[in-house]
């Protein structure tokens, strides 16, 4: 059996700052409600494109792993809800910038489940011998859709993207156990407005808004989440003692405390940047799995859980043995 090692990671941190008290000066809002409510202290804006963001962090992906010819990669998975172009897909063109000219390129998503779902498809085309390589990417330009007149949910996004690269390997390593899913019933709880096919093409439409419910969306990302993790813990035959690290979706502080206490996890396992970069959506986990291998908490052998949910209502959760 094969599987797929992670032999490279890389991020792309827009360097543009955001602070809460930058977004107290325009809307009426406050760092300590923000902190307090949220743990987001500042966010990145891109002035990118979001396919520019994912290529710069493949290319770090690709230098991490010492791939020096990119037309070695098989595939270029993009998770994204915020792609640059719908047509053409936006990974055609991290494709392109990088000159990955042998490779498939597909957009996936999932919103912010998104990266999991791509690293889900990616390990099964390498598991099943179909490709040897593959770049997946979580890259999002969330600020796009942010309407800065709107407290509610302006404080909460940010800008960002991180990779991994995928190899085949005999090493039983990678991603070894996952479980996605979609809770459909109550879609419309979290959306966009005025995106899509679905807007009427012949008149004009507002500025797109990120609306959802957030106490409904909380209770369901911490009940979904925790839910994933165990079904994942099962499916591998494995424990929460044995993990060794715990990489959340980053939406919010609390939520991430909450699954912490629910799984019961220490502080030490558990890695948390949401208070520099905000929810970057399906960044936030290429991103956080980058900077907890910067950062020495993921080492090798760790055994890593992550877990996710976002728009669809989708939800995921992976077992990755490093
Ligand atoms: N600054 C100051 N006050 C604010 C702000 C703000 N930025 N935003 C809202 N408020 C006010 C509201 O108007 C409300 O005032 P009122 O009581 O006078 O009506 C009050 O604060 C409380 O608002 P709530 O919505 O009840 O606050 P809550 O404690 O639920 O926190 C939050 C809101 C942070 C959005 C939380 O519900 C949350 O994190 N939800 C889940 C995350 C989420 O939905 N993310 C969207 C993406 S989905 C995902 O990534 C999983």
């Amino acid at each position: 059996m094969k599987y797929a090692k992670i032999t490279g990671w890389g991020k792309c941190i827009p360097p543009v700052k955001l602070t809460n008290d930058d977004l107290s000066q325009i809307m009426d809002t406050n760092d300590e409600w923000i902190t307090t409510r949220t743990g987001i202290k500042e966010r990145r804006i891109s002035h990118q494109s979001t396919a520019d963001l994912a290529t710069i962090a493949a290319k770090n992906a690709l230098d991490c792993a010492g791939i020096k010819n990119a037309d070695e990669i098989d595939l270029v998975l993009l998770a994204t809800c915020s792609p640059s172009t719908m047509v053409a897909n936006t990974a055609s063109e991290v494709q392109k910038n990088l000159n990955a000219t042998g490779a498939a390129a597909c957009d996936v998503n999932a919103a912010c489940s998104g990266f999991l779902y791509a690293l889900q498809n990616a390990t099964a085309q390498i598991q099943s011998g179909m490709i040897k390589k593959a770049v997946v990417i979580g890259a999002e330009r969330m600020t796009w859709y942010v309407n800065w007149q709107r407290r509610d949910s302006g404080v909460l996004f940010g800008d960002g993207a991180g990779a991994v690269v995928l190899e085949a390997s005999g090493d039983k390593t990678g991603l070894l156990g996952t479980k996605t899913g979609c809770d459909s019933e109550d879609r419309e709880i979290l959306h966009i407005t005025n995106s899509g096919t679905n807007t009427d093409k012949y008149k004009p439409v507002g500025p797109s808004d990120l609306l959802f419910e957030g106490r409904e969306i909380f209770k369901r990302a911490v009940k979904g989440m925790t839910t994933a993790v165990d079904d994942v813990l099962t499916q591998v035959g494995s424990e929460i003692t044995d993990i060794d690290v715990l990489i959340p979706h980053q939406a919010n502080l609390r939520i991430i405390q909450a699954i912490q206490s629910k799984v019961n996890l220490p502080d030490d396992a558990v890695m948390v940047n949401i208070d520099k970069y905000g929810n970057t959506s399906a960044a936030t986990i290429p991103i956080a799995i980058c900077e907890a291998v910067e950062n020495g908490l993921i080492k090798e052998n760790s055994r890593v859980i992550s877990a996710a949910f976002g728009a669809g209502l989708t939800w995921a959760a992976s077992f990755i043995q490093w």
